[in-house]
């Protein structure tokens, strides 16, 4: 493994790869590795030549200066991770060379960005949509991975592929969760203890909607208003919000539907967290699983 903090170096060495008819796949993340990005970085692994894994946390993406001043780090155990996962090239470039003096382009997704995350966070998916296609302009990867934990992020990035004609597969991966549910986050390091505990109460959430979805609930207000009783009764009442929208174009839906997708953020304690779920067909098996108290 290769690691790189330098643009020139990491294009000079994609430039050499692509000549030789390699495929590249780039995993994107801002560090604090976990099982999630493992399994990103696995994927890559089986789909490409050669993988990139890049970690810089990009200041442009956060609203807040502390939220950006204390998003973990941990730059020694992430090498580790990607040695051992078989990363080739780990990019690592620093601020300012990312960000040259003078720094003024962005790319932005209109529309799909003002709702969910980019109602509370202003200027978040201006941020990553420019550091991503900064990133796709310098590795030229054939295929990117991203988590659907991060559910908007993967669709407007996907808008963006597809009215910018980048030349990149954007692939989805389901999202890793903890065995309470608790789906895998960098910023789960900052809950305390207790607070950990609480966090769980979002995925009862998503169940709680799955079930209801399940049980022939099509009121997206009524499946709405069970999943803040859930969170309220786990002591979560700092809720930016719970909704149901559709999977592309992210309209909210007053009915449920199979494809549909649930997804909130909530503050747990300091720490603003996110997630959510698709509403399944109704099968037998789902049905089977219900009854049996198993978690879908
Ligand atoms: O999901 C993330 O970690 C970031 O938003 C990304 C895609 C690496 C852009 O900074």
């Amino acid at each position: 493994m290769e690691t790189i903090d330098s643009i020139k170096r990491l294009e000079e060495r994609m430039a050499r790869l692509k000549g030789q008819g390699k495929e590249i796949g780039l995993v994107p993340t801002m560090g604090a590795l976990h099982e999630g990005h493992l399994s990103l970085i696995r994927r890559a692994r089986d789909e490409n030549d050669v993988v990139v894994l890049s970690i810089f946390v990009n200041p442009i993406q956060f609203n807040r200066k502390d939220d950006y001043l204390s998003y973990p780090r941990n730059q020694d155990r992430d090498k580790a991770l990607c040695f051992r996962e078989g990363v080739d090239f780990l990019f690592v470039p620093k601020v300012e060379e990312m960000y040259q003096e003078g720094f003024s382009t962005y790319v932005e997704v209109e529309g799909l960005t003002d709702r969910l995350c980019g109602a509370s966070r202003p200027g978040h998916f201006r941020g990553v949509t420019t550091v991503v296609t900064k990133l796709f302009n310098i590795v030229r990867p054939d295929r990117a991975y991203f988590g659907q934990k991060d559910f908007q992020q993967t669709v407007v990035i996907k808008r963006m592929v597809r009215d910018l004609n980048l030349n990149v597969e954007v692939l989805t991966l389901p999202t890793i969760r903890e065995a309470d549910g608790l789906a895998l986050s960098s910023r789960n390091q900052l809950l305390r203890q207790g607070e950990r505990q609480v966090a769980s109460a979002l995925y009862r959430s998503l169940l709680e909607a799955r079930e209801l979805f399940a049980f022939g609930i099509r009121d997206s207000r009524r499946i709405i208003q069970q999943m803040h009783d859930v969170l309220h009764k786990a002591g979560i009442f700092r809720i930016d919000y719970i909704t149901l929208v559709d999977l592309e174009s992210l309209e909210e839906l007053e009915g449920a539907r199979a494809g549909a997708v649930v997804a909130l953020a909530a503050w747990v304690g300091n720490v603003r967290l996110i997630d959510n779920m698709t509403l399944e067909e109704v099968t037998s098996q789902l049905k089977a699983r219900h009854k049996l108290g198993v978690n879908v």
